[in-house]
């Protein structure tokens, strides 16, 4: 199949609209997906030729592609689909059905495919050839995840969808039996393949923003504005560091918004107390830190409270609310297992302790904010260490007492 000519140009504002468009809005859909309208093989051909454009290691061409369109097989698979787990998915759906919580809809979703995958018009399953060698590097799946979701933006192009299906793999053996694949060949996902219902699907919000998990030349160092050549304190550099803790985040809360506690940890941060320790901490609010460093002595700062969102997210501006010296920020978010604390620096952009020295020596001004960088990334690693150890102890503590509140 020839490359389509397009009606712009890359490059221009329409072309990229439209690749971005169907980039951020190829959604997993389960409940849309219209089992009703048939769809026929060309289409699905068309949309693994557009895949089969992704790149492969060496250029191995060893993906296949499995089109189940048989209804036999179709209800086989549906079994085999519903015993690799999906009973459970509509038993957690049933429960969690009208109770509001997070993954609710999804569950709703995950029931409705699994009573109905038999329905779908085709069932999709991208293969490789060969097996992963273990070794820790991607191997294998770095020639073909790629390619499968092309196959899903392809479909997206078409007015089509899917969805990304794993769980069906606890019957792989049984799945590889029924389709007669050979051993060496490693099936990747299951796609149930439709006409969507509407098309007006919307790109979703995500976790994080690229600025928060980008990172700039050494791992943790992030941007919070452009790029100068070379980099200085305009940029907005930051750094970052984070860890995942075992407990709840409420435990790790207490830990992040003592404003004293880093001084156990931290070789530059000496000591920390709210300035009216009777007030309620809150945005407006402000700490007093004391600091010590072998170049610069000791000194100490006022710190105001920029958000307070128990026990989520803890901000403040070091010095000049307007224009502060450093902007620090704690998040703690629920994660399976526990809680992700992450910490988070940026330098300036006012007036700080880096300035007479960047002043005294401009041409030296991109060493100079790296090395900050890299002491903080060192004193902020050891504060997340400590807090994850209490953390974690106290989660302990917690979980042994019986006369506690369930957890
Ligand atoms: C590796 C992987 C495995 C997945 N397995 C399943 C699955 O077995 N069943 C299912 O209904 N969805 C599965 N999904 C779909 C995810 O639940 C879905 O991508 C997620 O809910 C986010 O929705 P979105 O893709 O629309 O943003 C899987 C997705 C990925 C990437």
């Amino acid at each position: 199949m020839a490359a389509p000519t397009p009606e712009f140009e890359p490059g221009t504002d329409q072309y990229h609209s439209l690749v971005d468009h169907a980039l951020m809005t190829t959604r997993g859909v389960r409940r849309r997906l219209d089992f009703e309208r048939d769809v026929d093989d060309q289409t699905i051909l068309d949309c693994i030729d557009v895949a089969e454009q992704a790149p492969t290691g060496g250029n191995n061409g060893s993906r296949r592609w499995i089109v189940i369109r048989d209804q036999d097989t179709k209800d086989r698979m549906a079994e085999l689909y519903l015993s690799a787990g999906v009973d459970w998915v509509i038993q957690t759906a049933d429960r969690l059905k009208g109770t509001g919580h997070q993954n609710e809809a999804l569950m709703q979703g995950a029931k409705h495919l699994g009573e109905n995958i038999s329905r779908a018009p085709a069932l999709v399953i991208p293969t490789v050839i060969g097996r992963h060698d273990g070794s820790g590097r991607p191997g294998l799946f770095d020639s073909v995840i790629q390619s499968a979701w092309s196959f899903m933006v392809a479909l997206r192009a078409r007015g089509l969808g899917t969805v990304w299906t794993t769980m069906y793999l606890n019957e792989a053996d049984a799945v590889a039996e029924l389709l007669d694949l050979p051993d060496d060949v490693t099936q990747i996902c299951l796609f149930p393949v439709a006409y969507t219902v509407g098309t007006d699907f919307k790109a979703t919000s995500r976790r994080y923003p690229a600025r928060d998990i980008t990172y700039f030349d050494r791992y943790g160092r992030t941007l919070a504005e452009g790029r100068s050549e070379p980099r200085s304190i305009v940029d907005g550099p930051g750094q970052l560091v984070e860890i995942d803790i075992k407990a709840r985040p409420e435990i790790v809360w207490e830990f992040v918004s003592d404003v004293n506690l880093s001084a156990e940890f931290s070789e530059e941060f000496q000591g920390g107390e709210w300035d009216d320790p009777d007030g309620d901490s809150g945005v407006g609010s402000t700490f007093t830190g004391h600091n010590k460093h072998p170049q610069v002595g000791e000194w100490s700062t006022t710190s105001h409270v920029t958000v307070w969102d128990p026990p989520r997210e803890f901000a403040w501006s070091v010095a000049d609310p307007e224009a502060p010296a450093a902007q620090w920020r704690f998040t703690v978010e629920k994660v399976p297992g526990g809680s992700r604390l992450r910490y988070h620096v940026r330098l300036g952009p006012g007036r700080s302790g880096l300035t007479p020295a960047i002043e005294a020596m401009p041409d030296k001004e991109a060493r100079i904010v790296a090395g900050r960088q890299r002491e903080h990334q060192q004193n902020m690693q050891r504060v997340i260490e400590g807090i994850k150890e209490k953390a974690e102890t106290q989660a302990a503590v917690e979980r042994s007492d019986p006369s506690g509140f369930p957890r």
